[in-house]
């Protein structure tokens, strides 16, 4: 069952019932000011850090589950109230219509000829939230309205905000002037910074109290004042400040009304905070004010917007004749991955943005999927990332934003996380060509007199690995790998204690074929940037060391019929026919598939095909079988979940493009092609009632077979997901890829799309390429600007270029 469409020509998702069968959101803002927006307006916005410069309340896990946002109430002349958003109120609309587009959100709700839209977005180089409401009056008689606003302000602080109400029930304070209400928590003391609401024309009154609007025992759905029909002019003490203007609408028949609402956030410098004792200089609100008091100001600042995105996105595009991938590569699928550049995971309707900080293998991962749209920021990223990293090689498994500094209460001792700087800089310079990247000095844990050019980190990264080997010669998994939840020193029979961080065996035994595999995949790239550098031994030798891994894993790592997950505390075999559950996962077949250990004697299609026989549902690959039916003290987390969620066999939408991927190389392109279209989320459209999450992007996990829910997803937006399907789709599926020599064009899809046209721009160069797809499975005919080449690697052509690509795949 569909609750919308894609709107292709507009870039936008289309949803046409308040009641989806989840809160469908999208994201606002792309610089330092980010709203999240559900199709029913709630939602909250922030500046920078989303637990500590949040502007609105939101209560999370709430009932209804989508309680608090940006409300709108029209008090029809009877008495009727309604919502154009729906929520909260509820009154049911002659028409609803939610289009989420790329940064902005338009809501239009109808009823007995009145129309009223919100149009919501975060302007390019503003602090501010932009809700304008155009009323329209479609009937033949004219209209009266009064029409209420409600913000209710978070105390900046969010963690504090919901649990020091000792103190916070006491320090809120606010100044009403005119049709402008500030909001100024703190600002008496550390805080240079208020936020400020406005409205372009004379109100009726105000309310900026929270009991006052309401009434202490009523709700978000039937507020006093909106009720009773006027505002009360309340000032807040203390208790919860809001922010809510009335307004007083007359149309006449056909009579259109915009009025614009500005949410801002502004700095003051501390010598510049106060007009007059206790008066807040008003100054810069009143320039953001200036920038959006006329509608035509909001037209051209959503066209800016729009424009922006245009050209973000024309940095690759395909015409394929299957409009659902079309409208993933182009659209849908880059948007998500520069969403998850902006957010890690931090804030969605799953992330509660006091949570975690940037994650050092999740970042590296992301930026695989942005590189390409915004590569100075990649730039930015990775220094920032290995910034990080400690002198061993070893590094923090998360860091702060705003500080940029290691997560303690994280730590570190994650073994995958160093190798993943290495995937992400070679990403980077593949793309760019700025190899010059490799000479930036980057301080080892932050430490300006501790620093050392970004090559000598890969260095460091790359022998974290060797010299961290356990017992059969394979890497040590430490507290776990890109599995969280595979705890093999953990240990834990006390509650409370975090898996991922508490340690109670102290060893050096518990091994990661995973890692391994990585290692595999992933060293190479290590050994080139050695070489290109000019050094010669040290490619050497890291080749050697990877083709001993990769003979290792084949030792030690092979169960036969598929490649073993790891070596327990004990030196016990996980993921094999041995175990009675958990015999096969999947992140090693990916893993040691794309590195090609065994591609030759047939390990890697063997593995392929057990994922196929042993973990694939009709919802996507399981991450591993059988699930574990019971706790088990020396594997951790992942078998403290129910069978068929999250790690213990949910469908992990971040694995399957490692399997699809692995598929194209040996040259299955049906079978991949298969695989992304079971979970990708325009495929899925039809069954959003199973699936439950957003159509338009990919959701962490959907519940296994082993799960009561099986086919639902949970956690969207923000995951690794994102960045590994734009890869497997972009890069393999349609095969066009930047390698360190050459633009690789080497589509491996199947049979199904059959002629298709690409554009892909690359270090300043334009590609134009057709192909012609017999599905052939990686055996490519190319023609440069009507010259046949070998092989299939275009060479780089001067910036400003534009190349004719022909392809026979
Ligand atoms: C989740 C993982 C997550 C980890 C760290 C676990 O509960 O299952 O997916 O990475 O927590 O936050
Ligand atoms: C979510 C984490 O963000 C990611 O780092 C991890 O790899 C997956 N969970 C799998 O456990």
């Amino acid at each position: 069952m569909r609750y919308g469409n894609f709107d292709d020509a507009r870039k936008e998702y289309v949803i046409t019932t308040p009641k989806t069968p989840y809160p469908w959101i999208n994201y606002l803002g792309s610089d330092r000011f980010f709203g999240l927006i559900s199709h029913q307006g709630g939602g909250y916005c922030f500046y920078r850090d989303a637990r500590l410069r949040r502007l609105l309340r939101f209560r999370y896990n709430n009932v209804p589950t989508d309680t608090g946002g940006r409300y709108f109430y029209v008090r029809e002349a009877d008495g009727t109230v309604w919502n154009p958003t729906f929520a909260p109120v509820k009154t049911e609309l002659d028409s609803f219509e939610c289009r989420h587009g790329l940064g902005y959100t338009r809501i239009t709700g109808k009823r007995r000829g009145l129309s009223v839209e919100l149009l919501a977005f975060v302007p390019n180089g503003h602090d501010a939230e932009i809700h304008q409401l155009t009323l329209k009056n479609e009937g033949t008689a004219p209209r009266e309205v009064k029409l209420f606003s409600l913000l209710e302000f978070c105390l900046w602080n969010a963690w504090d905000d919901q649990t020091n109400f000792q103190r916070n029930l006491n320090t809120g304070e606010v100044e009403v002037l005119g049709s402008t209400i500030y909001h100024k928590h703190e600002y008496r003391e550390r805080r240079n910074h208020f936020a400020f609401y406005h409205v372009n024309q004379p109100v009726a009154g105000f309310d900026t109290d929270r009991e006052s609007f309401f009434g202490l025992y009523n709700g978000f759905h039937d507020p006093d004042v909106v009720t009773s029909g006027k505002s009360k002019n309340s000032v807040a003490s203390g208790w919860s400040p809001i922010a809510s203007f009335g307004l007083d609408v007359k149309l006449a028949p056909g009579e259109e009304k915009k009025i614009v609402f500005v949410l801002g956030y502004v700095e003051n410098p501390k010598e510049e905070k106060w007009e007059k004792p206790g008066v807040i200089n008003k100054k810069r609100a009143e320039g953001l004010i200036e920038a959006f008091s006329k509608p035509e100001q909001v037209t051209a600042a959503l066209e800016k917007l729009k424009a922006g995105w245009e050209g973000l996105l024309s940095t690759y595009r395909v015409s394929s004749g299957d409009e659902k991938l079309d409208r993933m590569v182009n659209v849908w699928n880059p948007y998500q991955c520069m969403v998850t550049f902006n957010m890690s995971r931090s804030a969605s309707y799953f992330e509660s943005g006091i949570g975690r900080g940037m994650g050092f293998r999740d970042s590296n991962q992301d930026l695989l999927g942005f590189v390409h749209l915004v590569p100075e920021r990649a730039r930015e990223r990775i220094i920032d990332i290995a910034s990080t990293q400690f002198p061993d090689g070893s590094a923090y498994h998360q860091y702060q934003p705003l500080t940029k500094r290691g997560n303690h209460e994280a730590g570190s001792g994650f073994n995958d996380d160093p190798l993943w700087l290495i995937l992400g800089t070679a990403a980077y310079i593949k793309e760019t060509g700025d190899a010059a990247i490799l000479d930036e000095s980057v301080p080892f844990n932050n430490d300006e007199n501790n620093k050392a050019p970004l090559f000598e980190h890969l260095k460091r990264s790359f022998y974290h690995v060797t010299e961290n080997l356990g017992p059969h010669g394979l890497p040590l998994i430490g507290r776990a790998d890109w599995n969280d939840c595979l705890n093999l020193n953990c240990f834990s029979e006390t509650p409370d204690e975090p898996y991922q961080t508490t340690e109670n065996k102290k060893g050096r035994t518990a091994e990661s074929i995973f890692i391994a595999g990585m290692f595999v995949a992933i060293g190479p790239e290590y050994a080139t940037i050695a070489e290109k550098r000019g050094l010669a031994d040290e490619a050497k030798k890291a080749r050697e060391l990877v083709k001993k891994m990769s003979e290792t894993v084949l030792t030690h790592g092979w169960d036969g019929d598929w490649y073993l997950r790891a070596y327990d505390f004990f030196g016990n075999k996980v993921g094999s026919k041995e175990c009675e559950d958990g015999q096969i996962f999947i992140e090693p077949q990916g893993y040691c598939s794309m590195a090609g250990i065994g591609l030759e004697s047939g390990h890697v299609k063997k593995a392929l095909d057990s994922v196929k026989a042993r973990l694939d549902t009709k919802y996507g690959i399981v991450l591993q079988q059988p699930a574990y039916k019971t706790y088990h003290l020396e594997l951790g987390e992942i078998s403290s979940y129910p069978p068929g969620y999250k790690e213990n066999a949910g469908i992990f939408c971040h694995n399957n493009p490692w399997v699809i991927i692995a598929e194209t190389m040996i040259g299955r392109g049906d079978q991949a092609f298969d695989y992304y279209k079971k979970i990708a989320p325009a495929y899925l459209e039809e069954i959003s009632d199973v699936h439950r999450t957003e159509p338009y992007v990919y959701s962490q996990m959907i519940a296994g077979r082993d799960a009561v829910r099986h086919g639902e997803a949970k956690n969207s937006w923000l995951t690794g997901t994102a960045a590994w399907n734009f890869v497997a789709v972009s890069q393999y599926l349609l095969g066009v890829k930047p390698e360190w020599d050459g633009l690789s064009v080497k589509p491996v899809i199947g049979k199904e799309i059959g002629e298709f046209s690409l554009e892909r721009r690359c270090r300043g160069a334009t590609y134009k390429i057709r192909v012609k797809n017999q599905g052939r499975g990686g055996k490519v005919a190319l023609k440069v600007n009507g010259k046949p080449i070998e092989g299939h690697l275009v060479p780089y052509a001067p910036s400003g270029s534009t190349v004719e690509v022909d392809c026979e795949a």
